[in-house]
């Protein structure tokens, strides 16, 4: 079994801590962290919601996400160990300090690290760290913001600077969970620590890269969260291009968390703005309607938000990163719900090789797919002479690696790893303002040119692989998307 280090004494409070992040994510996380023995008995982790509840009552609450989440069977004597540490306090963001002040009561002096994750609405976050700051607890403390900082530029930059006031820029922990996910990670490691690829991971030798999130899930119970985001908000402008940024990004001169961001801001500022004409020709946006998912029947999505609604549900992009590097080399980016099925991918196809010395026949190009989930792994297509007489036959077949076949540590949540970064005060997989802020940029440029040139919201069955426009975008480059691994 893996050592884990200890990490220092802290005490935890999550904002929001009866919500569904902190049910879901956060509470099972936290629960597999303390059975790996990573969190010792002196850390608290205290709930604070509206909602008037015992410390009990939260305990109880806290069991059942920690049953619903747990990894192996749900250890009930180990739980009442993880139990001891958990506290809750009534806040009310929205009303007057009382909250705040009851919250630094409980918190006594601070002993070790302090940190306040924010797993709310964002438009709670200025006010909570306003007062977080007025209790006198922000001080020497540290904020963790859930995405999405805001719902555009200028509330992203309204978010930053509100909570700048309060806390400095190396306190605050912005999450995108995508980067806490193990083949995530893996990805630098593929791309800096193997000689191989760094000499090909350009234009001379790409053709051009796909990233595609695939989800078959809905909008699960968070229509009126969505429904003002969309996909290319709730998606795109985070998670797509976080891993835009990886794939893109020039070697940072060190793993320092300034270094690598500074490395992803360069490819965000690289991309090239869309304007009417060129998001027409070069994005798809689309909306699921009706259809069978996992041989289930599933309502559109109008019929799940029960209202008329133009929100995308699906968004197909050709990005293209006018740098040196990748200059003519499109990045095609896509994520949709309600789809055929759940699937994670980064496919970098390279350039057919010059000359056809076996004839005119088809040949695959080599491709490497870096597969994120559900099934890790990363595969290098080649072509290798079919055996048998009669005749040279190419085929293309993979190098084929599975991680659950090669490595048999059980893959921790994004969160778990997430949650002990922000305890060590290790910066570098959570995003800087500029960061957050160059992304939302990009992503306003192409919902104003959307609406400019008044863009379809074309449909497809829900189960389906997506609307049929996504497929022409390649297809108008003789491309076409990676559906189903080698
Ligand atoms: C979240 C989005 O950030 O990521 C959700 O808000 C989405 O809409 C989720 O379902 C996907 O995360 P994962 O880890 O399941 O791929």
């Amino acid at each position: 079994m893996a050592q884990f280090i200890p990490v220092p004494a802290f005490d935890l409070v999550i904002v929001g801590a009866t919500g569904d992040l902190a049910r879901r994510k956060l509470l099972p996380a936290l629960f597999h962290r303390f059975l790996d023995g990573q969190i010792e008995a002196g850390a608290r982790i205290i709930g604070a919601a509206r909602s008037e509840m015992s410390r009990d009552a939260f305990r109880a609450f806290a069991q059942d996400a920690c049953r619903a989440g747990a990894r192996e069977a749900f250890d009930e004597a180990t739980f009442a160990r993880f139990a001891a540490l958990l506290d809750y306090v009534q806040i009310d963001a929205a009303g007057g300090g009382e909250g705040f002040a009851r919250l630094a009561e409980v918190l006594g002096a601070a002993t070790g690290v302090r940190i306040f994750y924010l797993a709310t609405s964002p438009s709670l976050y200025v006010r909570i760290c306003e007062g977080l700051g007025a209790a006198g607890l922000a001080a020497d403390a540290r904020v963790v913001l859930e995405k999405p900082i805001g719902t555009d530029l200028a509330s992203a930059q309204a978010i930053n600077a509100g909570v700048g006031r309060i806390f400095p820029e190396p306190a605050i922990f912005r999450i995108d969970h995508y980067l806490g996910k193990e083949t995530v990670q893996n990805l630098l490691v593929l791309r800096f620590a193997n000689t191989l690829f760094e000499p090909l991971w350009s234009r001379t030798m790409i053709d051009h890269v796909q990233i595609t999130v695939a989800e078959t899930l809905g909008v699960e119970g968070r229509a009126s969260y969505y429904d003002q985001a969309g996909a290319l908000r709730d998606m795109v402008q985070n998670h797509l291009l976080q891993l835009l940024c990886l794939t893109a990004m020039e070697p940072p001169n060190s793993l320092s968390a300034d270094h690598v961001r500074t490395e992803k801001i360069k490819v965000l500022e690289a991309l090239r703005p869309f304007d009417a004409k060129s998001a027409r020709a070069d994005t798809v946006r689309a909306q699921y309607r009706a259809g069978v998912v996992g041989g289930a029947p599933v309502p559109g999505y109008v019929e799940e938000v029960g209202q008329p609604t133009r929100t995308e549900t699906y968004v197909a992009i050709r990005a293209e990163i006018d740098n040196w590097r990748w200059a003519g080399v499109p990045f095609y980016l896509r994520t949709g719900k309600r789809l055929g099925a759940r699937r994670s991918h980064i496919v970098v196809t390279f350039k057919p090789v010059p000359h056809a010395l076996f004839g005119p026949v088809t040949q695959t190009p080599n491709r490497l797919v870096m597969r994120l989930q559900p099934d890790e792994g990363v595969q290098l297509s080649m072509q290798f002479k079919e055996p048998g007489p009669g005749g040279l036959r190419i085929k293309s077949a993979p190098l084929n690696l599975s991680y659950a076949d090669t490595f048999t540590l059980r893959y921790p949540d994004a969160y778990e790893r997430l949650l002990m970064d922000v305890v060590r005060g290790n910066l570098s997989l959570f995003m800087r303002r500029d960061e957050v802020e160059t992304a939302w940029a990009w992503v306003d440029g192409l919902i104003d040119a959307w609406a400019q040139g008044d863009a379809p919201v074309e449909s497809y069955a829900a189960g389906s692989e997506g609307p049929l426009a996504a497929a022409l975008l390649l297809a108008r480059h003789d491309r076409g998307w990676l559906e189903d691994l080698e």
